[in-house]
């Protein structure tokens, strides 16, 4: 095989534009460790927020090779590696943050980091998946566990996290309330199976709170938004209810917390691939995930598909926000 690849790479933080399509060495995979050939990446928020450099801790070296998420093909096998073989179809998220991503030909990363791909999507949609399934499974299994019949409320609903925590809380059979900025996100919402939605830019927390959950606050309150916004849902839970959140990094005031006994919750997916230890906890999520896709429990939505040559614009549109669900980016 050619020694050499592509890869988008950014050799400073800056703006979407900042990325230079460069040829390097094709990375050779190290003990427990396999290389992928990338079919698909898809973006996700830390992803630019790496790229802008509001998380400098989380970069790869420059020149870096961003993004998270990555479908493909097992392409080379390092030492002891038992579960994968040269040609199995995968997904993952082996790097992008202190080690070098998927903006490529070819990612290298831990084992542990992947998994087989799920069978009744295509391998390149299977990008979509990585980090917010990752992320809303480890919500609502991890840090909550959910009754049939529970209120919840997922805040951030037609995101990408949002979008797999409604689905995953009906699932498990939760009563789901949704929250979006526009109409069109609302109803994306009601597709994905909330059985309410609120536009929060024109309803208060006290009126939805008394309109759609029966107990002073919903059972969970399921929150991608974070820092400043945690206050907003600490008023929407119940007494004794649980707040899990993927953003503290934030001085807030707990006494909310205090006074309704509640239990909060914070996840950081990427934690195994930033600490480089514990990485099989990523794979095996991933597998059961896979089943989950498989059952048709959940889907990724893909919003808009770009090339590896169109991250800037694929970049863009991420901040904007005006999207729903995923936004993919095929190695072609
Ligand atoms: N800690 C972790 O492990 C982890 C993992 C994944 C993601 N994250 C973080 O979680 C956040 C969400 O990720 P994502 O992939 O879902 O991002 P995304 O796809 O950009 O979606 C974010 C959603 O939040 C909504 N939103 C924005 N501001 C809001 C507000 N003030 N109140 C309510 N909703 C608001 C937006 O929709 P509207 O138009 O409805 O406002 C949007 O749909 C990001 O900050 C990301 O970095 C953390």
């Amino acid at each position: 095989m050619t020694s050499e690849m592509t890869a988008y790479v950014i050799e400073e933080h800056g703006d979407p534009d900042v990325f230079t399509r460069t040829t390097t060495n094709v990375p050779d995979p190290a003990p427990n460790e396999i290389r992928v050939e990338v079919v698909a990446s898809s973006l996700n928020p830390v992803d630019y927020k790496i790229r802008q450099g509001a998380i400098p801790d989380f970069a790869p070296d420059f020149p870096a090779t961003l993004h998270c998420d990555v479908s493909g093909v097992v392409d080379a096998v390092g030492a002891n590696v038992t579960g994968f073989e040269t040609g199995d179809e995968v997904y993952g998220m082996p790097g992008g943050a202190r080690r070098q991503g998927s903006l490529a030909d070819y990612v290298v990363g831990h084992a542990g980091t992947f998994a087989h791909a799920p069978k009744t999507i295509p391998l390149a949609d299977a990008a979509a998946v990585p980090v917010v399934a990752l992320t809303a499974w480890e919500m609502l299994t991890d840090k909550t566990s959910l009754d049939i019949g529970d209120e919840v409320l997922v805040y951030g609903a037609a995101g990408g996290v949002g979008h797999i925590g409604v689905q995953l809380a009906d699932w498990f059979g939760a009563d789901v309330t949704a929250t979006a900025s526009s109409d069109e996100k609302r109803a994306f919402a009601t597709a994905l199976g909330a059985d309410a939605t609120v536009d929060y830019t024109t309803t208060d927390v006290e009126t939805y709170v008394e309109e759609h959950a029966s107990d002073g606050g919903f059972d969970v309150v399921f929150d991608p938004v974070g820092d400043d916004h945690l206050q907003t849902a600490f008023e929407a839970v119940s007494p004794y209810g649980t707040v899990v959140t993927t953003e503290s990094s934030s001085t807030q005031d707990l006494s909310a917390m205090h006074q309704r006994s509640l239990e909060l919750g914070v996840v950081l997916v990427i934690l195994p691939v930033l600490l480089g230890e514990r990485q099989t906890r990523i794979g095996d999520e991933l597998a059961d995930i896979a089943s989950l896709v498989d059952d048709g429990a959940i889907e990724p939505h893909i919003d808009e598909r770009f090339s590896f040559a169109d991250v800037t614009q694929a970049h863009q549109l991420g901040e904007d926000g005006s999207f729903r669900g995923k936004l993919l980016l095929r190695n072609e």
